[in-house]
């Protein structure tokens, strides 16, 4: 059985204390930094951009995992590998041309992720599946943290996992939205790889142990 992955959502840090955040996850039972970049247009918020994420990649000692909820992001591919990103995340509606995006993400050298709203079936990447290193399936409309977690993404999973399988794919599933101790366990039966927990880890009394409570949860 491999090995399930925890992403903190920074997001949810604390943007004054941005320092202390990240070394709490470097020092962590956390996998990756899952980083949210939205332009207020692609969704009704806006988050943080280039100079921020800058910061970031300069303590961040673990993958940096960015996920783009923005129009248009081919502008920016070769602005997100510079900075430092590993998995670069597209949104699946935010692409005309999806499959050329995706070999322009792996062209500079990032692994191509492309994120689904909730309302976008999972079978519409059918025949671009061999091409992603990452699915990730959103499981709250995109655009803000602490919402509560649609329960439908569980099919979806399901039904994208058959999928991989029998596209003999190696596409990892992520889930975005709403994680906590109550879903990590059923998520990762369902074929879910890495979860993405903003406010369950930062408004925790104790981000360190929610992580590794989740961790534990995601591989037991
Ligand atoms: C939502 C973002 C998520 C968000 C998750 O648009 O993509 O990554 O930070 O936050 P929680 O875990 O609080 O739902
Ligand atoms: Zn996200």
């Amino acid at each position: 059985k491999n090995n399930k992955l925890i992403a903190p959502s920074i997001l949810a840090a604390d943007f004054a204390n941005l320092q202390r955040d990240i070394e709490m996850v470097n020092s962590s039972k956390a996998d990756w930094f899952h980083i949210d970049i939205m332009d207020g247009v692609f969704v009704p918020n806006i988050s943080f951009g280039m100079p921020v994420l800058d910061a970031i990649n300069k303590h961040a000692k673990k993958t940096i995992d960015v996920h783009l909820m923005i129009v248009d992001p081919d502008r920016y591919i070769n602005t997100f590998a510079d900075l430092g990103a590993d998995v670069l995340t597209v949104h699946y509606e935010a692409c005309t041309h999806l499959h050329r995006t995706l070999q322009a993400i792996k062209a500079a050298g990032m692994k191509a992720g492309v994120a689904l709203n909730p309302h976008t079936n999972v079978s519409l990447l059918e025949d671009v599946i061999q091409d992603i290193d990452l699915i990730c399936v959103m499981s709250v409309n995109p655009g803000f943290g602490g919402q509560s977690f649609i329960e439908n993404t569980y099919r979806k999973v399901g039904q994208l996992k058959e999928m991989i399988l029998n596209k003999n794919a190696s596409t990892l599933i992520e889930i975005d939205g709403g994680v906590t101790d109550k879903n990590a366990h059923e998520l990762v039966k369902a074929g879910a790889d890495v979860l993405v927990a903003g406010s369950f880890v930062f408004k925790s009394n104790d981000p360190l142990s929610t992580i590794e409570d989740l961790k534990n949860l995601a591989n037991n």
